[in-house]
């Protein structure tokens, strides 16, 4: 019941209003909306493979095979988050596409204090967090030879008029924008926004401008300063987050004073060390 109410204050997406405010936009020229789909990544990488065209915008109400990161589900229901995913690509090697998660969540947190005033952070590599809660996340896929990528992925999940709370299934912390600020938000108008600035960032990235995307993931980055516990599969670790890199690696001071670089793993925060 209460769904219902919550879908009738903020109304689907219209695809052709978002066309019209995206205007010239890379990603006007391409979208594919759905009310219903397995998973917007899992469509973006079949119409990459058939030869869509970069900036394919996959968008859906619901997800019925929603991806995390890791193996994981992403949970959502239906008519009252983000979920969408682009289709890029660039002329890069592989080993830079993390720089695309990197501008994406960038992309993300800005439209999010600019549409709602939350003050979204960025959890390394891939989430969007507000104080120690979850909003929003980001799973990257991508094709490539050893010197070619053919296509990269980005899909983006943010909870908006959701209370996450109300389900037992989230694994961690979580929190949405309507759970932050007690009012409803466009979902249309944060899409809008964050595709508008990912635009933006992704010409100045592939002109080759790395540096200032650095500066401001850093700044960005909620986990500085903090102790961490990382998962790399076959082994963990343990130390204070100092930045990250030039390479987008984690940068870590383990307890015995010696620096260790992280480049994936899954992260856990102790916020009160
Ligand atoms: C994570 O935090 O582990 C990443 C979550 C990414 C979820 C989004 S929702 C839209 C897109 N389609 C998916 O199946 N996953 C991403």
């Amino acid at each position: 019941m209460e769904a219902d109410i919550r879908a009738l204050l903020d109304l689907p997406i219209d695809p052709g209003t978002v066309k019209r405010t995206l205007g010239r936009s890379m990603f006007a020229k391409n979208l594919c909306y759905f009310g219903c789909v397995g998973s917007t990544n899992d469509v973006a990488k079949n119409l990459a493979a058939s030869g869509a065209p970069e900036g394919t915008l996959i968008v859906a109400e619901e997800q019925t095979q929603g991806k995390g990161r890791l193996g994981r589900r992403w949970i959502s229901p239906g008519y009252v988050n983000l979920l969408f995913s682009v289709l890029l690509r660039p002329n890069i090697l592989p080993d830079r596409v993390f720089s695309l998660t990197m501008i994406a969540a960038i992309a993300c947190a800005d439209a999010i204090r600019t549409l709602s005033g939350v003050h979204a952070k960025i959890k390394w590599p891939n989430d969007i967090y507000v104080e120690r809660r979850k909003l929003g996340g980001i799973l990257t896929e991508f094709k490539a030879s050893v010197e070619k990528v053919d296509y990269v992925v980005v899909g983006l999940g943010i909870n908006v008029n959701w209370s996450p709370e109300d389900r037992d299934e989230v694994l961690y912390p979580a929190t949405s924008i309507l759970a932050e600020t007690g009012r409803y938000s466009s979902r249309q108008d944060l899409l809008v926004q964050i595709l508008k600035d990912l635009e933006t960032d992704y010409k100045i990235l592939m002109r080759g401008d790395v540096e200032s995307f650095y500066k401001r993931w850093n700044e960005l980055c909620c986990i500085r300063d903090r102790v961490v516990q990382v998962d790399m599969g076959e082994k963990e670790l343990k130390g204070r987050v100092l930045r990250i890199d030039r390479d987008g690696a984690l940068v870590i001071r383990k307890q015995g004073g010696e620096q260790e670089r992280v480049l994936w793993g899954d992260v856990s925060v102790q916020w009160e060390v």
